[in-house]
């Protein structure tokens, strides 16, 4: 394989992969594992982001997409379709379209970002935004993918973890062994999940000698497993993440235990704090649910929960382009505008008036 070859070539060894499996990719995965010189001095840890925000469609969502289409293409099926807050859809309309496959996808009306919407829209999937939020629209899914000759893409699909799990054999290559923590925001519960399998099926094939602690974040108005109830009406600036039924909560509730890790939430001011300091302290531009790694591993540092130097894995899930409304609004600073002259400009950078 070459580097460039996309998770189910490079990881096959570790993937329900057959020979009747295509060879689909978008080149997913191989993402950077940055290191964080500024915030591991600041927090007095050794603090690394890993950059999903890199991969095709900029979310983690490609990895275990490209797995999912790969056997349905295999198994025969025509049609994709998936609930999502609006990086599943992305993804699953961009391998859908590179397969000519036909993709459907329900998404909360009013409740994803833009750039996500309009991926969705470009690669040429058939949107439906539903009255509802996202569990209404994955039970809807369900239901229909139940009767229909249709394949289910959402992470309920084991293939789906398969594929997202690869990221955690590139954290632990990057780093020469398993970080001590492994910090991840939480909304469904896949990915969770997956990377708990990564990790353990990397150590029992002799990759790493140790395993990390699983840190789990969910946003304060959408945190079920923390509440250990659904909840209703879910809300936070965190669209991703939105999300009061976990699919896969038996799934993180395993990682959490095995790993003696740990649940919490985090506020929207504080994940937009953690998103502020990543773009402004290291150069990284995440998505607002992605940010909440950070912000629990900020709250949990400061209540204790992690000890001096240690060596944390953050996720960054998806990329800050997705959503530049937010961003506006989240720092709210604005561009000076003024006259097109040399003059003008050097007031401005001078300090002077000017007038
Ligand atoms: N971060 C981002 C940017 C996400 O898009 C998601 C999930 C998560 C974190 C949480 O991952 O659900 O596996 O716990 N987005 C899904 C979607 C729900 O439809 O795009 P999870």
């Amino acid at each position: 394989y070459t580097r460039q070859s996309g998770i189910i070539a490079r990881y096959r060894e570790f993937l329900p992969v057959t020979d009747k499996t295509p060879m689909l990719t978008l080149h997913e995965g191989n993402t950077p594992l940055i290191h964080a010189p500024n915030l591991s001095k600041e927090l007095g840890l050794d603090l690394h982001f890993k950059y999903e925000g890199l991969n095709p469609t900029g979310s983690f969502k490609d990895r275990g997409m490209v797995m999912a289409v790969a056997k349905a293409i295999e198994e025969g099926s025509t049609t994709i379709m998936c609930a999502s807050t609006g990086n599943t859809s992305a993804a699953a309309a961009a391998y859908a379209a590179r397969a000519g496959l036909r993709c459907i996808v329900l998404i909360p009306n009013g409740n994803i970002a833009l750039g996500k919407l309009a991926q969705a829209i470009a690669y040429g999937a058939e949107v439906i935004a539903i009255d509802g939020n996202f569990d209404e629209a994955l039970n809807i899914v369900r239901e229909i993918t139940a009767t229909e000759p249709i394949t289910l893409v959402n992470s309920v699909n084991p293939y789906r973890i398969e594929g997202q799990k690869t990221s955690s054999y590139e954290i632990c290559d990057a780093l020469g062994k398993a970080p001590d923590i492994l910090a991840i925001p939480v909304g469904n519960a896949g990915n969770i999940t997956a990377y708990w399998k990564g990790f353990k099926e990397y150590k029992a094939a002799d990759r790493i000698s140790t395993l990390p602690k699983m840190y789990g974040f969910q946003a304060a108005g959408a945190a079920p497993l923390v509440l250990g109830h659904k909840v209703e009406n879910p809300e936070t600036i965190a669209t991703a993440i939105r999300i009061g039924n976990p699919a896969s909560k038996e799934g993180a509730q395993n990682a959490l235990r095995e790993s003696e890790g740990y649940i919490d939430s985090v506020t929207d001011e504080e994940i937009l704090d953690a998103y502020r300091l990543l773009a402004s302290k290291e150069g990284i531009f995440c998505e607002p649910a992605s940010a909440a790694s950070l912000a629990g591993i900020i709250k949990a540092r400061k209540a204790g929960k992690v000890a001096d130097g240690l060596t944390v894995a953050c996720v960054l899930t998806g990329n800050g382009l997705k959503d530049p409304n937010i961003a506006l609004k989240a720092v709210g600073a604005e561009p000076r505008e003024v006259a097109a002259t040399r003059e003008a400009v050097m007031a401005v950078i001078t300090g002077s008036k000017g007038e």
